[in-house]
Protein backbone atom coordinates (compact mmCIF):
# COMPACT_ATOMS: atom_id res chain seq x y z
CA UNK A 1 0.00 0.00 0.00
CA UNK A 2 1.01 3.78 -0.39
CA UNK A 3 2.36 5.34 2.79
CA UNK A 4 2.86 8.91 1.47
CA UNK A 5 0.20 10.47 -0.93
CA UNK A 6 1.32 14.19 -0.06
CA UNK A 7 -0.78 15.44 -3.14
CA UNK A 8 -4.13 15.03 -1.13
CA UNK A 9 -2.78 18.02 1.22
CA UNK A 10 -2.56 20.45 -1.84
CA UNK A 11 -3.70 23.47 -0.74
CA UNK A 12 -5.91 26.01 -2.57
CA UNK A 13 -5.59 28.58 -0.81
CA UNK A 14 -2.35 31.26 -1.20
CA UNK A 15 -0.17 29.05 0.77
CA UNK A 16 1.91 27.72 -1.89
CA UNK A 17 2.05 30.83 -4.36
CA UNK A 18 4.87 33.32 -5.28
CA UNK A 19 7.99 33.23 -5.98
CA UNK A 20 9.35 30.92 -3.26
CA UNK A 21 7.61 28.59 -5.22
CA UNK A 22 8.79 29.40 -8.56
CA UNK A 23 13.32 29.30 -9.18
CA UNK A 24 14.58 32.64 -9.94
CA UNK A 25 16.81 31.55 -12.23
CA UNK A 26 16.59 30.13 -15.83
CA UNK A 27 19.33 27.51 -14.53
CA UNK A 28 16.47 26.13 -11.98
CA UNK A 29 13.41 26.11 -13.95
CA UNK A 30 11.83 23.10 -14.73
CA UNK A 31 13.36 20.97 -11.92
CA UNK A 32 10.66 18.12 -10.90
CA UNK A 33 11.15 19.43 -7.28
CA UNK A 34 9.99 23.32 -8.36
CA UNK A 35 6.50 21.68 -9.74
CA UNK A 36 5.48 19.29 -7.59
CA UNK A 37 6.45 21.64 -4.77
CA UNK A 38 3.94 24.46 -6.56
CA UNK A 39 1.32 21.93 -5.95
CA UNK A 40 1.89 20.40 -2.47
CA UNK A 41 3.81 17.36 -3.66
CA UNK A 42 7.24 17.24 -1.88
CA UNK A 43 8.08 13.23 -3.18
CA UNK A 44 10.77 13.83 -6.31
CA UNK A 45 10.90 9.92 -6.56
CA UNK A 46 7.77 6.94 -6.51
CA UNK A 47 8.22 3.16 -6.34
CA UNK A 48 5.97 1.31 -7.38
CA UNK A 49 4.95 -2.18 -7.44
CA UNK A 50 3.43 -2.80 -10.96
CA UNK A 51 1.25 -5.99 -11.76
CA UNK A 52 -2.13 -4.50 -10.31
CA UNK A 53 -4.83 -3.92 -12.23
CA UNK A 54 -5.86 -0.23 -11.71
CA UNK A 55 -9.56 -0.24 -10.89
CA UNK A 56 -12.05 2.75 -9.93
CA UNK A 57 -13.15 6.03 -10.56
CA UNK A 58 -11.24 9.36 -10.68
CA UNK A 59 -12.93 12.68 -11.67
CA UNK A 60 -11.01 14.73 -14.51
CA UNK A 61 -11.28 18.67 -14.23
CA UNK A 62 -10.59 21.57 -16.34
CA UNK A 63 -8.06 21.10 -19.53
CA UNK A 64 -4.74 22.86 -18.81
CA UNK A 65 -4.21 23.76 -22.69
CA UNK A 66 -7.14 25.63 -22.16
CA UNK A 67 -7.08 27.20 -18.92
CA UNK A 68 -3.83 28.74 -18.76
CA UNK A 69 -5.37 30.20 -21.72
CA UNK A 70 -8.83 31.46 -20.54
CA UNK A 71 -6.85 33.15 -17.35
CA UNK A 72 -4.42 34.94 -20.28
CA UNK A 73 -7.85 36.39 -21.20
CA UNK A 74 -8.86 37.82 -18.13
CA UNK A 75 -6.15 39.99 -18.60
CA UNK A 76 -8.76 41.58 -21.38
CA UNK A 77 -11.30 42.20 -20.07
CA UNK A 78 -12.29 45.42 -17.76
CA UNK A 79 -14.66 43.54 -14.85
CA UNK A 80 -13.49 39.92 -13.33
CA UNK A 81 -13.93 36.77 -14.17
CA UNK A 82 -14.79 33.90 -12.77
CA UNK A 83 -13.38 30.42 -14.44
CA UNK A 84 -14.59 27.28 -12.80
CA UNK A 85 -13.19 23.77 -12.52
CA UNK A 86 -9.57 24.90 -12.45
CA UNK A 87 -7.23 21.80 -11.63
CA UNK A 88 -4.40 22.31 -9.07
CA UNK A 89 -1.43 21.87 -11.02
CA UNK A 90 1.82 23.86 -11.32
CA UNK A 91 1.27 25.51 -14.54
CA UNK A 92 -1.90 27.26 -13.11
CA UNK A 93 0.04 28.00 -10.33
CA UNK A 94 2.64 29.80 -12.31
CA UNK A 95 0.49 31.66 -15.28
CA UNK A 96 -1.47 32.51 -11.52
CA UNK A 97 1.73 34.08 -10.66
CA UNK A 98 2.64 35.71 -13.41
CA UNK A 99 -0.96 37.93 -13.70
CA UNK A 100 -0.06 38.59 -9.89
CA UNK A 101 3.47 40.31 -10.42
CA UNK A 102 1.17 42.10 -13.25
CA UNK A 103 -1.56 43.65 -10.56
CA UNK A 104 -4.05 40.98 -11.26
CA UNK A 105 -6.18 39.73 -8.32
CA UNK A 106 -6.12 36.30 -8.11
CA UNK A 107 -8.66 34.96 -5.43
CA UNK A 108 -10.75 31.13 -5.14
CA UNK A 109 -14.11 31.03 -5.05
CA UNK A 110 -17.06 29.41 -3.52
CA UNK A 111 -16.71 26.05 -5.01
CA UNK A 112 -13.48 24.48 -5.22
CA UNK A 113 -12.00 24.72 -8.50
CA UNK A 114 -13.21 27.74 -8.80
CA UNK A 115 -10.87 31.18 -10.02
CA UNK A 116 -11.63 34.46 -9.74
CA UNK A 117 -9.45 37.18 -11.70
CA UNK A 118 -9.71 40.37 -11.14
CA UNK A 119 -7.58 42.78 -13.96
CA UNK A 120 -9.02 45.86 -12.72
CA UNK A 121 -5.56 46.81 -11.29
CA UNK A 122 -3.15 45.64 -13.96
CA UNK A 123 0.65 47.10 -14.20
CA UNK A 124 3.45 46.73 -15.87
CA UNK A 125 5.82 44.26 -13.85
CA UNK A 126 9.25 44.38 -13.06
CA UNK A 127 11.39 41.99 -15.38
CA UNK A 128 13.01 40.15 -12.52
CA UNK A 129 9.48 39.51 -11.23
CA UNK A 130 8.14 38.06 -14.44
CA UNK A 131 11.60 36.25 -15.04
CA UNK A 132 10.79 34.87 -11.22
CA UNK A 133 7.42 33.52 -12.27
CA UNK A 134 7.91 32.22 -15.27
CA UNK A 135 9.23 29.01 -14.43
CA UNK A 136 9.04 26.25 -17.37
CA UNK A 137 5.80 27.20 -18.80
CA UNK A 138 5.79 28.26 -22.24
CA UNK A 139 2.43 30.57 -21.65
CA UNK A 140 4.25 34.52 -21.07
CA UNK A 141 4.44 34.68 -24.72
CA UNK A 142 0.53 34.65 -24.92
CA UNK A 143 0.53 37.26 -22.36
CA UNK A 144 1.82 39.75 -25.16
CA UNK A 145 -1.51 40.76 -26.65
CA UNK A 146 -3.48 41.43 -23.96
CA UNK A 147 -0.61 43.13 -22.02
CA UNK A 148 0.11 45.22 -25.01
CA UNK A 149 -3.59 46.28 -25.22
CA UNK A 150 -3.66 47.34 -21.95
CA UNK A 151 0.06 48.51 -21.20
CA UNK A 152 1.27 49.06 -24.30
CA UNK A 153 3.95 47.01 -23.57
CA UNK A 154 5.37 43.37 -22.85
CA UNK A 155 8.46 41.24 -21.63
CA UNK A 156 8.90 37.88 -22.08
CA UNK A 157 11.88 36.02 -20.46
CA UNK A 158 13.35 32.82 -22.21
CA UNK A 159 10.61 30.38 -22.57
CA UNK A 160 10.92 26.44 -21.30
CA UNK A 161 8.18 23.53 -21.85
CA UNK A 162 8.76 19.86 -22.26
CA UNK A 163 11.85 18.84 -23.77
CA UNK A 164 10.08 17.40 -26.85
CA UNK A 165 11.55 19.25 -29.59
CA UNK A 166 12.88 22.99 -30.21
CA UNK A 167 9.85 24.27 -29.68
CA UNK A 168 9.80 27.41 -31.48
CA UNK A 169 8.21 30.89 -30.94
CA UNK A 170 8.84 32.20 -34.46
CA UNK A 171 5.41 32.16 -35.36
CA UNK A 172 3.76 33.71 -32.53
CA UNK A 173 6.65 36.63 -32.98
CA UNK A 174 5.78 36.93 -36.95
CA UNK A 175 1.88 36.96 -36.08
CA UNK A 176 2.74 40.01 -33.04
CA UNK A 177 4.64 41.89 -35.85
CA UNK A 178 1.85 41.74 -38.01
CA UNK A 179 -0.48 43.22 -35.25
CA UNK A 180 1.79 46.34 -35.49
CA UNK A 181 3.93 45.07 -32.31
CA UNK A 182 7.35 46.03 -31.70
CA UNK A 183 9.76 43.47 -30.70
CA UNK A 184 12.91 43.17 -29.66
CA UNK A 185 15.40 40.94 -28.23
CA UNK A 186 17.24 41.62 -25.13
CA UNK A 187 20.16 39.23 -23.36
CA UNK A 188 17.73 37.93 -21.42
CA UNK A 189 14.22 38.03 -23.23
CA UNK A 190 12.02 39.97 -25.28
CA UNK A 191 11.01 43.02 -24.79
CA UNK A 192 7.45 44.46 -27.41
CA UNK A 193 6.22 47.47 -27.27
CA UNK A 194 3.09 49.08 -29.45
CA UNK A 195 3.68 52.80 -30.33
CA UNK A 196 0.90 52.97 -32.69
CA UNK A 197 -1.44 50.54 -30.95
CA UNK A 198 -2.19 47.29 -32.44
CA UNK A 199 -4.11 46.92 -35.87
CA UNK A 200 -6.11 43.94 -37.46
CA UNK A 201 -4.56 41.94 -40.34
CA UNK A 202 -4.56 39.17 -42.65
CA UNK A 203 -1.90 36.24 -41.40
CA UNK A 204 -1.52 32.49 -42.73
CA UNK A 205 -0.01 30.21 -40.60
CA UNK A 206 3.01 27.77 -42.06
CA UNK A 207 1.38 25.08 -39.59
CA UNK A 208 -1.54 25.10 -37.70
CA UNK A 209 -0.17 25.84 -34.28
CA UNK A 210 -1.94 25.59 -31.22
CA UNK A 211 -0.47 28.27 -29.50
CA UNK A 212 0.03 31.21 -32.45
CA UNK A 213 -3.74 30.74 -33.25
CA UNK A 214 -4.23 31.77 -29.71
CA UNK A 215 -1.73 34.17 -29.98
CA UNK A 216 -4.06 35.72 -32.93
CA UNK A 217 -6.79 35.72 -31.41
CA UNK A 218 -5.89 37.15 -27.58
CA UNK A 219 -4.35 40.23 -30.02
CA UNK A 220 -7.02 39.89 -32.44
CA UNK A 221 -10.46 40.30 -30.15
CA UNK A 222 -9.18 44.16 -29.09
CA UNK A 223 -6.96 45.32 -32.03
CA UNK A 224 -8.68 47.79 -34.26
CA UNK A 225 -10.19 46.27 -37.47
CA UNK A 226 -10.46 42.97 -38.75
CA UNK A 227 -8.59 40.31 -38.74
CA UNK A 228 -8.65 36.79 -40.69
CA UNK A 229 -6.54 33.83 -39.87
CA UNK A 230 -5.87 31.34 -42.06
CA UNK A 231 -4.29 27.97 -41.21
CA UNK A 232 -5.50 27.87 -37.82
CA UNK A 233 -5.38 24.97 -35.35
CA UNK A 234 -9.52 24.28 -34.45
CA UNK A 235 -8.88 22.27 -30.86
CA UNK A 236 -11.39 21.59 -28.60
CA UNK A 237 -9.18 23.90 -26.24
CA UNK A 238 -9.03 26.36 -28.69
CA UNK A 239 -12.70 26.38 -29.42
CA UNK A 240 -13.58 26.57 -25.83
CA UNK A 241 -11.31 30.00 -25.93
CA UNK A 242 -13.70 31.02 -28.40
CA UNK A 243 -15.94 30.51 -26.30
CA UNK A 244 -14.67 32.71 -23.60
CA UNK A 245 -13.72 35.56 -25.78
CA UNK A 246 -17.67 35.54 -27.15
CA UNK A 247 -18.63 35.24 -23.99
CA UNK A 248 -16.70 38.64 -23.35
CA UNK A 249 -17.96 40.76 -26.50
CA UNK A 250 -15.47 39.34 -28.91
CA UNK A 251 -17.13 39.08 -32.31
CA UNK A 252 -15.55 35.66 -33.84
CA UNK A 253 -16.34 33.83 -37.10
CA UNK A 254 -14.83 30.08 -37.47
CA UNK A 255 -15.27 29.41 -41.41
CA UNK A 256 -14.68 25.90 -43.15
CA UNK A 257 -11.24 25.50 -43.88
CA UNK A 258 -9.23 26.39 -41.14
CA UNK A 259 -10.25 30.33 -41.48
CA UNK A 260 -11.01 32.28 -38.67
CA UNK A 261 -11.98 35.50 -38.48
CA UNK A 262 -12.06 38.47 -35.62
CA UNK A 263 -13.66 41.63 -35.99
CA UNK A 264 -11.46 44.00 -33.09
CA UNK A 265 -14.07 45.88 -30.61
CA UNK A 266 -13.32 48.32 -28.39
CA UNK A 267 -13.88 47.01 -24.59
CA UNK A 268 -13.98 43.69 -23.54
CA UNK A 269 -15.75 42.32 -20.24
CA UNK A 270 -14.94 39.75 -17.82
CA UNK A 271 -16.41 36.36 -18.18
CA UNK A 272 -17.91 33.77 -16.09
CA UNK A 273 -16.62 30.08 -17.64
CA UNK A 274 -16.28 26.06 -16.81
CA UNK A 275 -13.29 25.24 -18.46
CA UNK A 276 -13.98 22.11 -21.37
CA UNK A 277 -12.67 18.68 -19.36
CA UNK A 278 -8.72 17.61 -19.57
CA UNK A 279 -9.31 14.94 -22.77
CA UNK A 280 -5.74 14.50 -22.57
CA UNK A 281 -5.66 13.17 -18.94
CA UNK A 282 -8.58 11.25 -19.64
CA UNK A 283 -6.60 9.62 -22.53
CA UNK A 284 -3.59 9.14 -19.98
CA UNK A 285 -5.99 7.01 -17.47
CA UNK A 286 -7.78 5.00 -20.33
CA UNK A 287 -4.59 3.71 -21.60
CA UNK A 288 -3.29 3.19 -17.74
CA UNK A 289 -6.47 0.93 -17.69
CA UNK A 290 -5.78 -0.84 -20.57
CA UNK A 291 -2.23 -1.62 -19.96
CA UNK A 292 -2.65 -2.82 -16.50
CA UNK A 293 -5.94 -5.24 -17.50
CA UNK A 294 -8.31 -2.49 -15.06
CA UNK A 295 -11.14 -0.87 -15.32
CA UNK A 296 -11.51 2.88 -14.89
CA UNK A 297 -13.91 5.35 -14.88
CA UNK A 298 -13.14 8.91 -15.79
CA UNK A 299 -15.48 11.43 -14.30
CA UNK A 300 -15.55 14.37 -16.53
CA UNK A 301 -14.88 12.61 -19.72
CA UNK A 302 -16.80 12.96 -22.69
CA UNK A 303 -17.11 11.36 -26.27
CA UNK A 304 -17.39 14.14 -28.78
CA UNK A 305 -13.83 15.61 -28.02
CA UNK A 306 -12.16 12.48 -27.60
CA UNK A 307 -13.82 10.65 -30.77
CA UNK A 308 -10.86 9.60 -32.32
CA UNK A 309 -9.13 8.56 -29.52
CA UNK A 310 -11.76 6.10 -28.74
CA UNK A 311 -11.62 4.51 -32.33
CA UNK A 312 -7.86 3.77 -31.81
CA UNK A 313 -8.96 2.64 -27.93
CA UNK A 314 -11.26 0.40 -29.31
CA UNK A 315 -9.16 -0.93 -32.22
CA UNK A 316 -6.07 -1.44 -29.74
CA UNK A 317 -8.86 -4.16 -28.58
CA UNK A 318 -10.20 -1.63 -25.53
CA UNK A 319 -13.42 -1.14 -24.00
CA UNK A 320 -15.28 2.05 -22.93
CA UNK A 321 -18.90 2.68 -22.03
CA UNK A 322 -20.37 6.57 -22.39
CA UNK A 323 -22.16 7.77 -19.60
CA UNK A 324 -23.32 11.37 -18.63
CA UNK A 325 -21.13 12.07 -16.37
CA UNK A 326 -17.93 10.47 -17.38
CA UNK A 327 -16.57 7.80 -19.60
CA UNK A 328 -15.48 4.17 -18.40
CA UNK A 329 -12.29 2.83 -19.74
CA UNK A 330 -11.81 -0.96 -19.73
CA UNK A 331 -9.67 -3.84 -20.78
CA UNK A 332 -12.27 -6.70 -22.14
CA UNK A 333 -10.10 -9.48 -21.73
CA UNK A 334 -8.75 -11.32 -24.66
CA UNK A 335 -5.67 -9.79 -26.70
CA UNK A 336 -4.70 -6.33 -27.65
CA UNK A 337 -4.12 -5.86 -31.35
CA UNK A 338 -1.44 -3.61 -32.93
CA UNK A 339 -2.21 -0.28 -34.62
CA UNK A 340 -0.59 2.18 -36.78
CA UNK A 341 -1.11 5.95 -35.68
CA UNK A 342 -0.33 9.35 -36.96
CA UNK A 343 -0.03 11.93 -34.57
CA UNK A 344 -1.50 15.64 -36.02
CA UNK A 345 -3.65 18.17 -35.17
CA UNK A 346 -6.88 18.24 -34.89
CA UNK A 347 -9.22 16.10 -35.51
CA UNK A 348 -6.15 13.81 -35.99
CA UNK A 349 -4.89 11.62 -32.57
CA UNK A 350 -3.17 14.18 -30.49
CA UNK A 351 0.18 14.10 -29.71
CA UNK A 352 -0.32 14.22 -26.07
CA UNK A 353 -2.32 10.72 -26.03
CA UNK A 354 0.78 8.63 -28.12
CA UNK A 355 2.94 8.34 -25.02
CA UNK A 356 0.37 6.75 -22.61
CA UNK A 357 -0.93 4.66 -25.57
CA UNK A 358 2.56 3.27 -26.19
CA UNK A 359 2.82 0.99 -23.17
CA UNK A 360 -0.39 -1.02 -24.17
CA UNK A 361 0.97 -1.33 -27.52
CA UNK A 362 4.09 -3.29 -25.82
CA UNK A 363 1.46 -5.65 -24.91
CA UNK A 364 -0.16 -5.79 -28.30
CA UNK A 365 0.35 -9.10 -30.76
CA UNK A 366 2.18 -8.13 -33.45
CA UNK A 367 4.02 -4.37 -35.14
CA UNK A 368 2.56 -1.32 -34.11
CA UNK A 369 3.71 2.03 -36.10
CA UNK A 370 3.95 5.26 -34.43
CA UNK A 371 4.88 7.92 -36.52
CA UNK A 372 5.04 11.67 -34.82
CA UNK A 373 4.61 14.65 -36.76
CA UNK A 374 3.97 17.49 -34.49
CA UNK A 375 6.83 17.04 -32.37
CA UNK A 376 10.43 16.44 -34.01
CA UNK A 377 11.96 14.26 -30.53
CA UNK A 378 8.69 12.96 -28.83
CA UNK A 379 10.41 9.71 -28.61
CA UNK A 380 12.72 10.41 -25.36
CA UNK A 381 10.79 8.66 -23.26
CA UNK A 382 11.19 5.49 -24.85
CA UNK A 383 14.35 4.67 -23.91
CA UNK A 384 13.53 3.76 -20.32
CA UNK A 385 10.77 1.11 -21.84
CA UNK A 386 13.44 -0.59 -23.97
CA UNK A 387 15.36 -0.82 -20.16
CA UNK A 388 12.44 -2.20 -19.13
CA UNK A 389 11.75 -5.29 -22.01
CA UNK A 390 9.79 -3.49 -24.47
CA UNK A 391 10.90 -3.81 -27.82
CA UNK A 392 10.91 -0.59 -29.22
CA UNK A 393 12.91 0.65 -32.19
CA UNK A 394 12.90 4.58 -33.33
CA UNK A 395 13.58 5.53 -37.02
CA UNK A 396 14.04 9.20 -38.82
CA UNK A 397 11.94 8.00 -41.83
CA UNK A 398 8.16 8.77 -41.82
CA UNK A 399 6.98 5.57 -41.64
CA UNK A 400 3.10 4.42 -41.35
CA UNK A 401 1.71 6.97 -43.83
CA UNK A 402 2.16 10.45 -45.25
CA UNK A 403 5.37 11.93 -45.45
CA UNK A 404 5.29 15.11 -42.97
CA UNK A 405 8.00 17.91 -42.28
CA UNK A 406 10.22 15.74 -40.34
CA UNK A 407 11.04 13.57 -42.82
CA UNK A 408 13.94 14.71 -44.95
CA UNK A 409 15.36 16.31 -41.40
CA UNK A 410 17.44 14.30 -39.19
CA UNK A 411 14.83 13.36 -36.61
CA UNK A 412 13.94 10.31 -35.02
CA UNK A 413 10.18 10.17 -35.32
CA UNK A 414 8.69 7.40 -35.83
CA UNK A 415 8.25 4.34 -33.68
CA UNK A 416 7.88 0.40 -34.46
CA UNK A 417 6.63 -1.54 -31.55
CA UNK A 418 6.59 -5.33 -31.33
CA UNK A 419 4.62 -7.36 -28.92
CA UNK A 420 3.52 -8.79 -26.79
CA UNK A 421 6.35 -7.91 -24.21
CA UNK A 422 6.62 -8.53 -20.11
CA UNK A 423 7.86 -4.95 -18.70
CA UNK A 424 10.25 -5.54 -15.82
CA UNK A 425 10.69 -3.27 -13.08
CA UNK A 426 13.47 -0.76 -13.73
CA UNK A 427 14.86 2.44 -12.27
CA UNK A 428 14.01 5.00 -14.84
CA UNK A 429 13.75 9.13 -14.84
CA UNK A 430 10.57 10.91 -16.13
CA UNK A 431 11.70 13.21 -19.34
CA UNK A 432 8.56 15.53 -19.86
CA UNK A 433 4.98 15.74 -18.54
CA UNK A 434 3.42 13.16 -21.18
CA UNK A 435 6.28 10.87 -21.15
CA UNK A 436 6.25 11.15 -17.49
CA UNK A 437 2.88 9.60 -17.29
CA UNK A 438 3.81 6.88 -19.50
CA UNK A 439 6.12 6.01 -17.33
CA UNK A 440 4.09 5.98 -14.42
CA UNK A 441 1.86 3.39 -16.48
CA UNK A 442 4.86 0.96 -17.54
CA UNK A 443 5.94 1.24 -14.18
CA UNK A 444 2.36 0.21 -12.86
CA UNK A 445 1.85 -2.16 -15.71
CA UNK A 446 5.40 -4.32 -15.06
CA UNK A 447 6.57 -7.23 -13.21
CA UNK A 448 8.38 -6.65 -9.84
CA UNK A 449 9.45 -3.02 -8.66
CA UNK A 450 10.04 0.30 -10.38
CA UNK A 451 11.73 3.71 -9.04
CA UNK A 452 10.16 6.48 -11.01
CA UNK A 453 12.48 9.71 -10.14
CA UNK A 454 11.81 13.49 -10.81
CA UNK A 455 7.99 12.88 -10.85
CA UNK A 456 7.22 16.55 -9.92
CA UNK A 457 7.22 16.98 -13.41
CA UNK A 458 3.94 15.39 -13.87
CA UNK A 459 2.06 17.62 -11.58
CA UNK A 460 2.58 20.43 -14.64
CA UNK A 461 -0.68 18.40 -15.43
CA UNK A 462 -1.77 16.19 -13.91
CA UNK A 463 -3.93 16.82 -10.95
CA UNK A 464 -3.65 14.93 -7.27
CA UNK A 465 -1.90 11.85 -9.70
CA UNK A 466 -0.98 10.57 -6.27
CA UNK A 467 -4.10 10.65 -4.72
CA UNK A 468 -5.66 9.39 -7.76
CA UNK A 469 -3.58 6.55 -8.32
CA UNK A 470 -4.22 5.70 -4.52
CA UNK A 471 -8.17 5.79 -5.31
CA UNK A 472 -7.10 2.89 -8.12
CA UNK A 473 -5.34 0.70 -5.43
CA UNK A 474 -1.89 0.86 -6.82
CA UNK A 475 0.38 -0.06 -4.88
CA UNK A 476 3.34 2.77 -4.27
CA UNK A 477 5.35 4.29 -1.32
CA UNK A 478 6.70 7.71 -2.09
CA UNK A 479 10.42 9.33 -1.29
CA UNK A 480 11.55 12.86 -1.18
N1 LIG B 1 5.93 25.71 -33.78
C1 LIG B 1 6.86 26.45 -34.45
N2 LIG B 1 6.91 27.81 -34.21
C2 LIG B 1 6.09 28.41 -33.31
C3 LIG B 1 5.12 27.63 -32.62
C4 LIG B 1 5.08 26.27 -32.88
O1 LIG B 1 7.63 25.93 -35.27
O2 LIG B 1 6.19 29.64 -33.13
C5 LIG B 1 5.89 24.25 -33.99
C6 LIG B 1 6.28 23.49 -32.72
O3 LIG B 1 7.66 23.41 -32.58
C7 LIG B 1 5.61 22.16 -32.91
C8 LIG B 1 4.35 22.53 -33.71
O4 LIG B 1 4.57 23.83 -34.25
O5 LIG B 1 6.42 21.32 -33.69
C9 LIG B 1 3.07 22.54 -32.91
O6 LIG B 1 3.20 23.42 -31.82
P1 LIG B 1 1.93 24.17 -31.21
O7 LIG B 1 2.18 25.63 -31.29
O8 LIG B 1 0.70 23.63 -31.85
O9 LIG B 1 1.99 23.69 -29.73
P2 LIG B 1 1.94 24.55 -28.41
O10 LIG B 1 0.89 25.60 -28.49
O11 LIG B 1 3.31 24.95 -28.03
C10 LIG B 1 0.09 23.10 -27.27
C11 LIG B 1 0.01 22.32 -26.00
C12 LIG B 1 0.81 21.05 -26.13
C13 LIG B 1 0.25 20.24 -27.29
C14 LIG B 1 0.30 21.07 -28.56
C15 LIG B 1 -0.31 20.37 -29.75
C16 LIG B 1 -0.27 24.03 -24.35
C17 LIG B 1 0.28 24.77 -23.19
N3 LIG B 1 0.51 23.13 -24.91
O12 LIG B 1 1.47 23.44 -27.41
O13 LIG B 1 0.63 20.32 -24.94
O14 LIG B 1 1.01 19.07 -27.45
O15 LIG B 1 -0.40 22.32 -28.37
O16 LIG B 1 -1.65 20.09 -29.52
O17 LIG B 1 -1.41 24.24 -24.74
C18 LIG B 1 1.21 18.90 -23.20
O18 LIG B 1 0.10 19.17 -22.74
O19 LIG B 1 1.99 18.03 -22.74
C19 LIG B 1 1.67 19.65 -24.36
C20 LIG B 1 2.92 19.61 -24.81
Amino acid sequence: MSTLTNDAQQTSGDQNRGSDQNPGSAQNRGSAQNHGAAVGLTADKITIRGGIPLVGRIEVKGAKNLVTKAMVAALLGETPSLLQDVPNISDVRIVRGLLEVHGVKVTEGDEPGDLILDPVGVESAHFAAIDAHAGSSRIPILFCGPLLHRLGEAFIPDLGGCRIGDRPIDFHLDVLRKFGAVVEKQPNGIRMSAPNGLKGTKVELPYPSVGATEQVLLTAVRAEGITELKGAAIEPEIMDLINILQKMGAIITVDTDRVIRIEGVERLEGYRHRALFDRNEAASWAAAALATDGDIFVGGARQSEMLTFLNVFRKVGGAFEIHDDGIRFYHPGGVLKPVIIETDVHPGFMTDWQQPLVIALTKAHGTSIVHETVYEQRFGFVDALVEMGATIQIHRECLGGHPCRFGQRNFNHSAVITGPTKLHGADIVVPDLRGGFSHLIAALSADGASTVSNVGIISRGYENFITKLRLLGADFDLEG
